[in-house]
């Protein structure tokens, strides 16, 4: 470990040395000590059109000669306003106003800020957050009071605010009980809604997939039914796509592969090509009308340093137009997971297959190990990601859960590899 540096999750004592990183080349890494691994989760999904693509870092360049920073109160730029048209232009048609921040977490920060104060602004007091068990929305108080309960927020319980918390209905292949777990989320939903309306703010959820909570699936239906009692009760219905945005789930949005259209959508990840740190909150005309006064209470007073970088908007505009180049892929490549799940459905240890887009998992099943439990601190990541290296592929499963989200410049028949070197593995 460099004197110098302190590591995200990452516990200190005993950790394995971090590998240093030469080069990056599509959906390859360099290694300083000359292996070459392919980068089958995009590094923590942000990277989308593989590693160092020299159309986005010419974008970069271009735009660093031109303008780095410039403040965003007050003043704008080219990038910013053409990467806000493009995301609003695909985006559902109500969603039209966005906001620019920095990281994922102050995604859903501002999502979480805006919808609590437009209930302020038209004159009612909602203070309470509706999420989904399993959740995952960053790491800042606010996103974590709305995320699972875990070892992970245990030390910070006390600063955290209270939510209420409804079941996620992970679903999979086959599986013969989707219908009646989602119908009974949704009478759950409905019953809390009935009792005290007026209490909540917005029902906060990552739609489609639960990304670290374990690559946990739900149905497009069951986001269509949670629309449905939203719009009932007149609760804001928030899509954090921090993760599913930009094409990872088969369509540019998940709110579009389900055909819903939410209040807010919190973006980051993915909208740079994992170039630049940049992320968004886009909200509704509603919403932004509430906040459109002279009055200086009703003003959304938040804004970040960095709010609209325009190297990131740059990067975010360079890549939107790869994307949209892209778009058989990503719309394509669950056809060729679902050919490889056809190789691996049989193996005794694979359970529980899914597959959204972009996107597959399956948990692993106990071989017999002594002291095999479920989730995210069991052993078999460390060990899998070690192995796995030694193959030449960088996966990092979430506990026993093994998943796929590989940038969208890898061929089938590199897709097909990984799929060779999991039944390697497990
Ligand atoms: C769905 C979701 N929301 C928010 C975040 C937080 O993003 P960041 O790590 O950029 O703060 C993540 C990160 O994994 C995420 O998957």
């Amino acid at each position: 470990m460099h004197k110098n540096i302190w590591h995200p999750f990452t516990i200190i004592k005993d950790s394995p040395e971090p590998l240093k990183v030469k080069r990056g080349m599509g959906a390859y890494l360099e290694l300083e000590d000359g292996r070459v691994v392919m980068d089958c989760i995009s590094s923590w999904w942000v990277n989308m059109h593989g590693h160092s693509h020299p159309g986005i870092a010419k974008a970069i360049y271009e735009q660093a000669k031109t303008l780095e920073h410039v403040i965003f109160a007050g003043f704008t730029h080219e990038p910013a306003e053409q990467l806000a048209e493009m995301i609003t232009g695909k985006l559902p048609k109500n969603l039209n106003r966005l906001f620019y921040s920095d990281n994922g977490s102050t995604a859903v920060e501002v999502a979480m800020k805006m919808a609590y104060q437009h209930w302020k602004n038209l004159g009612e007091d909602r203070k309470t957050f509706i999420c989904f068990d399993g959740a995952y929305h960053g790491d800042t108080l606010g996103a974590m009071s709305v995320g699972e309960r875990s070892l992970f927020t245990e030390v910070f319980k006390e600063l955290m605010f209270d939510v209420e918390v409804i079941p996620f209905p992970e679903t999979w292949i086959d599986d013969s009980k989707r219908a009646s777990k989602e119908d009974a989320v949704i009478e759950q939903l409905e019953d809390l809604l009935d009792k005290t309306p007026g209490k909540y703010a917005g029902i906060i959820m990552e739609p489609l997939i639960q990304g670290a909570g374990g690559m946990r699936m739900c149905s497009e239906e069951f986001l269509q039914k949670i629309h449905w009692v939203n719009r009932q009760f007149d609760v804001l219905l928030i899509f954090d796509e921090v993760m599913t945005g930009f094409g990872r789930t088969g369509d540019y949005f998940a709110c579009l592969k389900a055909q819903v259209e939410p209040d807010i959508i919190c973006l980051s990840k993915g909208i740079s090509g994992g170039f630049m740190p940049l992320a968004a909150t886009v909200c509704s005309d509603d919403i932004y009308n509430s906040f459109n006064s002279s009055e200086a209470i009703k003003t959304f007073w938040h804004g970040h340093s960095y709010t609209g970088n325009p190297l990131g908007c740059a990067a975010g505009v360079a890549s939107w137009k790869l994307l949209e180049e892209n778009e058989s892929v990503f719309k394509n490549m669950e056809q060729i997971h679902l050919n490889n799940f056809e190789r691996i459905k049989a193996h005794p240890r694979i359970f529980r297959l899914r597959v959204k887009g972009t996107i597959s998992a399956f948990d692993i099943v106990d071989g017999g190990e002594v002291g095999w439990e479920e989730g995210y601190l069991n052993p078999i990541s460390k060990e899998l990601r070690k192995r796995a290296l030694d193959l030449g592929y960088l996966l990092r499963p979430l506990g026993n859960v093994l998943y796929l989200m590989p940038p969208y410049c890898v061929s089938e028949e590199e897709l097909n590899g990984i799929y060779d070197a999991i039944l390697e593995l497990v």
